[in-house]
């Protein structure tokens, strides 16, 4: 197990598509198991192998009782719409009121290599919209309105000067600053 560092606005390869994976290998079980343990060090609730600087289609969700390792996750349907407020480990202390789908339903292979579906509302639905987003290129930023996301990213632009190599890195020695909002302690996705 080993925690491993967040990248973070700025990184190119969150901006860029993720590869599909076609076997779920001991290498990547690993790599799931390690962005478990990183997510629960940086306090989130969902985490994206662009965030942790990997191009595999893969992300990793703990919501309450539900663990969810997800291999090219699609969504393969949707009911609603849901208001809420997000914030992302790739942009710490920055938050924004994103117009999601209130309910979706997932498709995806788990760390077995079988197919799963998952269908999900509140926090867990937008988790998994979120983190299919990151496998994209895409941040909640990018839902925001052009006023509301100038805003985000003036709050953005006083936070990002903690991290000179755009990275978020945990532990001794690390880098990580100590949470600077009323928001530090509700879970990140
Ligand atoms: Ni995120």
């Amino acid at each position: 197990m080993a925690v491993l560092p967040i990248t973070v606005l700025g990184a190119p390869i969150l901006r860029e598509e993720t590869v599909p994976v076609a076997v779920v290998t001991d290498e990547l079980r690993q790599l799931a198991s390690d962005m478990f343990e990183t997510m629960q060090v940086a306090d989130g609730v969902g985490l994206a192998a662009p965030q942790v600087g990997r191009r595999e289609r893969l992300c990793v969700v703990e919501v309450e009782a539900t663990r969810l390792t997800l291999f090219n996750p699609e969504i393969v349907a949707r009911a609603g719409r849901i208001k809420w407020e997000e914030g992302c480990l790739s942009i710490p202390n920055t938050f924004g009121t994103v117009d999601r789908s209130e309910e979706v339903t997932v498709r995806a292979m788990n760390e077995h290599g079988e197919t799963i579906e998952v269908t999900a509302d509140g926090l867990l639905g937008v988790c998994l919209q979120h983190e299919i987003d990151h496998l994209h290129g895409k941040l909640f930023i990018d839902h925001l309105s052009f006023l509301k996301r100038r805003s985000v990213l003036a709050a953005w632009e006083k936070e990002k000067g903690r991290y000179p190599k755009l990275l978020r890195v945990f532990g001794p020695g690390g880098t990580e600053p100590e949470p600077t909002t009323e928001h530090a302690a509700e879970p990140r996705i």
